[in-house]
């Protein structure tokens, strides 16, 4: 799987971490910056953004995002239309995150969590399989929300 990886100036070494046992899983992993904070900042928007349109144009199927705490990131990557990313602090959510939500990124927190934490957050997000069966429609229902706004349909 080819998985698209993205974070602000806090998550830079966090990202190398997770990019390097990713591959070391055999997953392609593709990095769409911050690269160098240079001992500057890079705002988290530029970077959830890329991952999440990088996953629905196609380049990457998956994506795993770091800021400080996660949500900044993620709530920029969510703004991108069909996309679901999750804020994740432990593995069990994580994996529930994959099973009930079908969620294309997992985004963590590099001022919350660990990097061992981290390994096992993505591990149990990439090692669990969408269970459809009852969520779909609930999923289903997500995306509904946008396509009401979209066609001005919203109440
Ligand atoms: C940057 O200082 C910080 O606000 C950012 O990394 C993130 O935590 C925002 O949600």
């Amino acid at each position: 799987m080819k998985v698209g990886f993205g974070c602000d100036h806090t998550g830079i070494d966090m990202k190398k971490a997770l990019m390097d046992h990713m591959k070391e899983k055999g997953y392609e992993c593709v990095d769409y910056g911050a690269f160098d904070a240079n001992g500057g900042k890079v705002d988290y928007p530029v970077p959830g953004r890329k991952v999440a349109e990088a996953i629905m144009n196609g380049e990457v199927e998956k994506g795993v995002l770091v800021c400080g705490t996660g949500i900044g990131i993620s709530l920029a990557a969510n703004k991108v239309p069909g996309i679901r990313a999750a804020v994740c602090s432990e593995p069990v959510s994580a994996a529930l995150a994959t099973q009930h939500n079908n969620a294309h990124i997992i985004s963590m927190g590099a001022r919350i969590v660990g990097i061992e934490t981290a390994k096992a957050i993505v591990d149990a997000f990439f090692d669990s399989t969408y269970e459809a069966g009852r969520h779909a429609h609930r999923v289903q229902m997500i995306a509904d929300i946008e396509n009401d706004y979209r066609k001005g349909t919203a109440q």
